[in-house]
Parts: C-alpha cells; sequence; structure tokens
C-alpha cells in the first residue's frame, strides 16, 4: 500500500566503508539527524581502508551511532516507522555490521526493512531538505518534493563521483535508471586518492589534493583528458577513463626527478583536468538528451573546484547537495529507502549484504 509508507519516520543504517552513519529522515526529505563517525584517522596510516579494521571499528560504534541519531532526533524507538540500511556495493565485513544491526532493530521491533543499493543512496542525495539548522548547497535549488509535485524534475541526468564509482545515469522516475556509461579503469575519487599518493599527499586524496591544488597554477602541467574527443570516439563519449592521467602524473613526477616537488602545480593541474572531464561529459549528455535537471552526487561532489565548475559550465540547472551530504552519510539511504517503500515496498528480513552490487537498471 503506497500511502502507508508516506508520511514515515525512518531510521537509516550506513557502514558500507569507512563511515558508520545512522540518520532519522521523516517524510523522505526532511533530515532530523545525521550522525557520521569517520575512521579515516584509523585508516590514514595505513594509506587506505584496511578492511578488517573497518568492521571492527564499525561493531564498535554502530550502537552509540544510533543511539545519538536518535537522540538527536528528539525522536524514540516507539516513533520509528521502518528500518533502512545499505545491502552493497561495499566492503562485505563492513556492510554485515549494518545490515546485521537493522535486522535485528526490524525483527525485534516488528517494522519493515528496506534495503538499498549505495549508489541509489547517493542519487537521493539530492532530494534531502537541509532544514534550518545546515549548511546551504553552493547552489540554491528548489526543493526536490517541490520539483516532484511540478512534474519538473524528470528525465534527470545524474552524475556520480566517488571513490568505487563514476557513471552517467539518466533517471526517468523514481528508482527508474538507465545507464549511459561508467568509468573503463579508476573511478574518479581513485585517481584523487592514488596521484596524491603520487605527489606524497595523505589519504583521502581528494581533500588533499584540493587543498594542495588552492596555491597551485592549474594551466601549470597539460594533463590528458581522457576519452573527451567525441568525434573520435563518439562509442565512449559517456565513458570515463582516468587511467591515463594517472600515468601521465607519474611520467611528470620522473620527469622533474630529484629536489622538492612543485606539489600545488601538480595537484592544480591534476584536479583541473579531473573537473574539465566531468563537466564536459555531463554537459555534452545533457545537450544530447535533453534533461530537466542535472544531479552531481558522491565524495568527489565535495570537490571545491568542480562544484564552481557545474555553478558555471552546465547548460541545464544543476544541483550538488552541500558537503556533508555528498562524502558517505544515511540520510541518502533513508531517503532512497522512503522512495523505494512506495515504488516497491520492504525487503525480506533473509536479504545478504552485495559486496558488488550494482545499479538495476529500470526504464
Ligand atoms: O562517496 P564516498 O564518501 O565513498 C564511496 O562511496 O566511495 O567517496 C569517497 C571518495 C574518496 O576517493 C575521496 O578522496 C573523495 O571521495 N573525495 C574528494 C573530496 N572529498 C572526498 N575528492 C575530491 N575533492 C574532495 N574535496
Ligand atoms: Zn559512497
Amino acid at each position: 500500500n503506497e500511502h502507508e509508507y508516506i508520511m514515515s519516520l525512518i531510521l537509516a543504517i550506513e557502514t558500507s566503508c569507512d563511515e558508520t552513519a545512522a540518520a532519522i529522515i521523516k517524510d523522505g526529505h526532511i533530515i532530523r539527524s545525521n550522525v557520521v563517525a569517520s575512521q579515516i584517522d584509523i585508516h590514514r596510516a595505513y594509506g587506505g581502508v584496511f578492511p578488517e579494521i573497518a568492521s571492527r571499528q564499525h561493531v564498535f560504534d554502530i550502537v552509540p551511532v544510533i543511539q545519538a541519531a536518535i537522540h538527536e532526533a528528539g525522536s524514540s524507538w516507539d516513533d520509528l516507522d521502518a528500518l533502512a540500511v545499505t545491502r552493497g556495493p561495499g566492503l562485505a565485513g563492513s556492510l554485515l555490521v549494518g545490515a546485521n544491526t537493522a535486522k535485528a532493530i526490524a525483527w525485534g521491533r516488528g517494522l519493515p526493512i528496506v534495503a538499498v543499493n549505495h549508489l541509489e543512496g547517493h542519487l537521493y542525495s539530492n532530494w534531502l531538505d537541509e532544514g534550518d539548522k545546515i549548511v546551504p548547497s553552493a547552489i540554491t535549488r528548489p526543493s526536490p518534493p517541490e520539483l516532484d509535485a511540478a512534474g519538473e524534475a524528470f528525465p534527470l541526468l545524474v552524475l556520480i563521483v566517488s571513490g568505487g564509482h563514476t557513471e552517467l545515469i539518466v533517471m526517468t522516475g523514481h528508482g527508474e535508471y538507465r545507464r549511459l556509461g561508467a568509468t573503463l579503469d579508476d573511478a574518479a575519487g581513485e585517481a584523487f586518492d592514488k596521484v596524491a599518493r603520487l605527489i606524497g599527499l595523505d589519504y583521502p586524496g581528494g581533500p588533499a589534493i584540493q587543498a594542495a591544488a588552492e596555491g597551485g597554477n592549474p594551466l601549470a602541467f597539460a594533463f590528458p583528458r581522457g576519452l573527451t574527443n567525441y568525434a573520435i570516439q563518439p562509442e565512449h563519449r559517456y565513458n570515463f577513463s582516468f587511467s591515463g592521467l594517472k600515468t601521465a602524473v607519474l611520467r611528470q613526477v620522473r620527469e622533474l626527478g630529484e629536489g622538492p616537488l612543485p606539489v600545488a602545480d601538480l595537484a592544480a593541474s591534476f584536479q583541473a583536468a579531473v573537473v574539465d572531464v566531468l563537466i564536459s561529459k555531463t554537459a555534452h549528455a545533457a545537450q544530447l538528451l535533453n534533461v530537466k535537471r542535472i544531479c552531481v552526487c558522491g565524495g568527489v561532489a565535495a570537490n571545491k573546484a568542480l562544484r564552481e565548475s557545474v555553478a558555471a559550465r552546465l547548460p541545464v540547472p544543476a544541483s550538488i547537495p552541500p558537503f556533508f551530504l555528498c562524502t558517505d552519510n544515511a540520510s541518502m539511504i533513508g531517503a532512497a529507502a522512503h522512495y523505494r517503500l512506495s515504488t516497491g515496498g520492504p525487503s525480506a528480513l533473509d536479504f545478504d549484504v552485495e559486496p558488488n552490487l550494482a545499479l538495476e537498471m529500470r526504464e
């Protein structure tokens, strides 16, 4: 029954990688609370996410994070109408902690549970209202429910740019997706992380490169823009490739030889190349497909240079969620679950986590 769930208060849980997160979401778009316990400081020593340590830390953090989310929302357990949790893609051991905790709560309290695709969560980060206590996004946008009501949301072009994924997707309605293209090798966030290591910066590479690039010249090095010659390779117009860019930075570093590296110029030039590719392909797709709006989401959408280009260089109205909703969080999982409940109903309690889950295509 579609309407049974419309006014629901959802407790959402996200543990797919290295953040333990819980949120309380009302009506699919109002953030009552959003709690994230990041493990970044723990993993930094290893130069990346250490899977066993990640799942153990989720076990330590999950209950206090959920309790904080309920407390900060001013809610009680009795107010909850449904559970939402990420089932994949992600690290198996990490996913299991969130999924099992959510199942236990759902079973214990007799509540419906929705198993959410993490990528669908990133898409739905665009459907969240920040409310008044939260920093506004770089770009003013009408509230997503307003767009829906006015029939102005779809077709919508979505660029997902995270540590594990770089994809262009057309959304024709809630739960209806068509993938235009994806990365053939590294994801954009992965490229940031690998290039950061190459030029001696810390994990995670995205924020480190952004900070280093502040004082650098983006034109210092002419790094390649992979697969952007649409006349020569039209079949790859919606695909991405960042491995050539990574190799070009490596070659440049070797060529510079001994002595201190021009880290700021390398970071700025690399960042400019990634932003150029992302914006060029998104603009190209928006024009060819005549979409009404563009949404950019995922961890790399937190990047300042990308946000500036989205505001300045895209041909149709575009939105990017505020910073705190770009990187992994549970609010986006709650928003996705709300729409999933109205289009497909709840999940069976015996669902499994799926580390390699892809976004289900439906039109
Ligand atoms: O969405 P996310 O938190 O996790 C995944 O689902 O992968 O994305 C994490 C990725 C990392 O690769 C990180 O380096 C990148 O997002 N990232 C950034 C920035 N903040 C995070 N990349 C560029 N600029 C940033 N400011
Ligand atoms: Zn993510």
